[in-house]
């Protein structure tokens, strides 16, 4: 486990995933009745972007840099509002280069009878987790695998509210251990909100997984994917994807709004494009 979020906090990965996280929460708000958020893969929660590690990539400049600097049109002012609220929010507390993870975020946007589990399993970063985490008493956090404790803690008991999974694919096998760990929790928990998050860096490699996922027997699912530049020989990450399974309605109205701004201003090299649709949709078609 050599992979660290504090060299990559803030960057065009973070933005898109952290817009849809932050959508999703806002619309699970408008039922009174509460929610759980289940993140399986929390990393530390709250990064310094000006400190040792950040600056040593410096990725969130092309990132959340970019967008706070950004003219935006008042659709999308609305759309990220709950987003750039949770960073203002943060900053305004911890000092101008905070950014939240999705812990803080999750942790800003829910209600005094919400609930939220943060699962980390470096020992290190577990750690700190706690220490960030453990004053609010709505939050749970458990040092284990990620994949391991989603599977114990679906259904929760408000059979309300989204997982996010959010791996570093540092493993071969990672998007393969996704897909199954999410439809084992799909099948104990169907009408969850689930939240995947993928890398671009190999066509062949995206493809597969989306085709797994189609194939999988699973209505609703709605995939948000924003590439910033093209693929590289080297592997390095060209762009990112968010899975939303059983996305609340009106969300991919949203992210066809706020994607094409998005793509615009992330956008690194002509090799930029953005994806609103379902991989499969209200229906599943059954195949001969
Ligand atoms: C991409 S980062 C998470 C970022 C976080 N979700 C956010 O948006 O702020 C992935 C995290 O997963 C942790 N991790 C790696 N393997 C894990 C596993 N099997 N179970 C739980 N956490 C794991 C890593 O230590 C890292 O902190």
């Amino acid at each position: 486990m050599n992979y660290r979020h504090i060299y990559h906090a803030g960057n065009f990965a973070d933005v898109l995933k952290h817009a849809v996280l932050a959508r999703c929460l806002t619309h699970l708000k408008v039922k009174e009745t509460p929610f759980r958020v289940i993140d399986t893969h929390a990393g530390v929660g709250l990064y310094d972007l000006r400190g040792e590690a950040a600056s040593k990539t410096g990725e969130w400049h092309d990132g959340i840099g970019r967008v706070l600097k950004a003219e935006m049109p008042s659709t999308t002012r609305d759309l990220l509002a709950p987003y750039l609220d949770a960073v203002k929010a943060l900053q305004a507390f911890k000092g101008r280069d905070a950014y939240p993870g999705s812990p803080e975020i999750a942790r800003q946007m829910t209600r005094a009878e919400d609930r939220m589990i943060f699962v980390e399993k470096h020992p290190q970063d577990a750690k700190k987790l706690a220490e960030n985490f453990n004053f609010d008493g709505r939050a749970k956090i458990l040092e284990l695998d990620g994949y391991t404790a989603l599977k114990a803690c679906v259904p929760p008991k408000e059979r309300r509210g989204l997982v996010l999974i959010d791996p570093p694919y540092e493993e071969r096998d990672e998007f393969e251990t996704l897909v199954q760990s999410f439809i084992a929790a799909y099948r104990k928990w169907p009408t969850g909100t689930y939240l995947l998050w993928y890398p671009v860096k190999n066509f062949e490699e995206t493809k597969r997984f989306l085709v797994e996922l189609s194939e999988a027997g699973i209505p609703k699912i709605l995939r948000a994917e924003l590439r910033v530049k093209s693929m590289s020989n080297t592997g390095g990450l060209a762009g990112s994807g968010v899975i939303v399974v059983n996305p609340p309605w009106r969300l991919a109205d949203e992210l066809n709004t706020l994607l094409p701004w998005l793509d615009l201003t992330l956008s690194q090299d002509s090799g930029h494009g953005w994806n609103v649709d379902w991989i499969a949709g209200e229906a599943v078609v059954e195949r001969d």
